[in-house]
């Protein structure tokens, strides 16, 4: 139940497990660097939350002579943003969340924003950090100027609140619980005979079962939540609420997600390029002209319309801010829906769980709770030595690398992705178009292959032999 006394005891745990992981291995040695924070925001377990802005957020206090000097000399904080070169994390939704007692000890969150740079050769650097949402003289603006300590410390805190994003919103809701909504609608609603009931099933298929371990278990009193991590249950389940209602259709569809972060023509956002091929080759279209000669056609496919509309009351609350839709009326708005469900229920579940333990091993890079108050002034820590007493004591670091170890754990009947074993998908025109897919997959996975042996830390996440065809774990 103790802190971490030294950064050498850290270690010892942090090698018996990585053991020889070139990326764990890479995480640990760079995680102090600003460009590692950059490149994670990018291509790390939550590669979905950065986004480019024109405005500063009014609720930010910088300006432009406070963030000149990390800028590039001969430019302003006016035209970078007007090039789009500024970049914003937001963590506005764990705000005023009541944080865990972990060991009889208070823990505490925040809701950072964090502002960021690209330059021209796509290097993203973080360049102010405000702890909380409201600005004020207890909630200073930390800068790359600042101590090593407290700019280190702020970083973390970003990190930290990362942690409880990643995990609740980017993984289990995005892809659990909304994998989850398709899954009891497609038995709801779809005829087993129904073509898009045999394409969709076998992309949701483990869905059930591991959403219901997962409330049995890892969210359940005694889970890892209640016992090590900062949010606790009852910030997790306010965490998921906030992030449900915040979700927005458009943040679900890849081409329309990246264009709208502005990481779509990044040359260092990997997670983008590669989703955007993944989203490419799984279109189906080619499935929808197959059973749909017209628009028509989809309007007068009474199961479909209840499917969606189901989706939409239940699933989504009837909110129509979410901008989900509520009935199809074309074929390309069917084919666009269908494509987003299987990606979220693979690709994504891939770009957010794989990457978990090879980012979050090394703890300080990833703190699962802060046991400390974020500081209200600079100059709280003069050492990195101090940062230790913010990680989760010794026993709760622990318990969570033992659960992200097992969420490591291949699942027995691993299925990649677009590898069907019913006989449906081999007889007659849908033979033709699943041995397009797998072939566009196949080179895609050599294409990554390629490009990993050039860049210094390889993004394997979303290769298609990488990638499970439905969330199971
Ligand atoms: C370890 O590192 C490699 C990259 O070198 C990665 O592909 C692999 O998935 C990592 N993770 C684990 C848990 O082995
Ligand atoms: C989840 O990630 C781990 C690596 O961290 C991997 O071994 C496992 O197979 C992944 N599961 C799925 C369903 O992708
Ligand atoms: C840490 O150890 C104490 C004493 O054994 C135990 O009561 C507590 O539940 C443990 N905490 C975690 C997070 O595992
Ligand atoms: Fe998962």
């Amino acid at each position: 139940q103790e802190s971490w006394g030294s950064f050498e005891e850290l270690d010892r745990l942090f090698f018996h497990n990585a053991r020889n992981n070139a990326t764990a291995l890479y995480v640990r040695s760079h995680w102090m660097e600003d460009n590692f924070f950059g490149y994670q925001c990018l291509n790390g377990c939550n590669p979905a939350l950065v986004r480019q802005i024109y405005n500063i957020p009014s609720n930010m206090a910088v300006n432009a002579d406070l963030l000149h000097p990390f800028l590039p000399q001969e430019s302003s904080l006016e035209e970078e943003l007007k090039s789009g070169r500024v970049f914003l994390l937001d963590y506005e939704v764990l705000e005023g969340v009541s944080a865990n007692i972990i060991n009889g000890k208070q823990q505490y969150l925040a809701a950072p924003l964090c502002l960021l740079h690209v330059d021209q050769e796509g290097t993203l650097k973080p360049i102010a950090i405000q702890l909380q949402q409201t600005p004020g003289p207890q909630n200073p603006v930390f800068l790359p100027s600042d101590s090593k300590a407290d700019w280190l410390l702020a970083k973390m805190w970003v990190r930290s609140s990362d942690f409880q994003y990643h995990q609740l919103i980017s993984h289990f809701l995005r892809t659990h619980l909304l994998g989850e909504v398709f899954c009891v609608a497609t038995l709801r609603q779809l005829p087993e005979v129904h073509p898009l009931h045999q394409l969709l099933m076998t992309h949701i298929r483990t869905t059930m079962q591991i959403n219901i371990q997962a409330r049995a278990s890892l969210l359940a009193p005694n889970g890892v939540f209640d016992q090590s991590i900062g949010c606790g249950l009852t910030g997790a389940f306010a965490i998921l609420a906030r992030g449900a209602s915040r979700l927005r259709y458009s943040s679900l569809c890849v081409p329309d997600d990246l264009r709208d972060r502005g990481v779509a023509t990044l040359p260092t956002c990997y997670y983008a390029q590669d989703a955007q091929r993944v989203w490419t080759i799984l279109f189906v279209s080619g499935w929808v002209d197959l059973y749909y000669h017209s628009d028509t056609d989809v309007q007068l496919d009474n199961e479909v319309q209840h499917w969606i509309s189901d989706i939409f009351a239940e699933g989504f609350q009837g909110l129509t801010e979410m901008e989900l839709p509520q009935s199809f009326e074309s074929k390309a708005e069917l084919s666009k829906f269908i494509t987003m469900v299987i990606f979220s229920c693979s690709a994504q579940h891939s770009a957010v769980n794989f990457t978990q333990l090879d980012f979050n091993l090394w703890m300080p890079n990833c703190p699962a709770s802060m046991s400390q108050p974020p500081p209200q002034s600079k100059g709280s820590v003069r050492e990195e030595k101090e940062l230790l007493v913010y990680l989760p004591d010794i026993n709760a670091t622990c318990s969570v690398l033992t659960i992200l170890a097992l969420l490591s754990q291949p699942t027995a009947s691993y299925v990649p992705l677009c590898q069907y074993q019913e006989p449906f998908f081999y007889t007659g025109a849908h033979r033709g178009l699943v041995e397009k897919v797998q072939k566009e997959l196949k080179s895609l996975t050599a294409m990554i292959e390629e490009r990993n042996r050039i860049i210094a830390l390889p993004y394997p996440y979303l290769s298609p032999n990488h990638i499970e065809n439905s969330v199971a774990i």
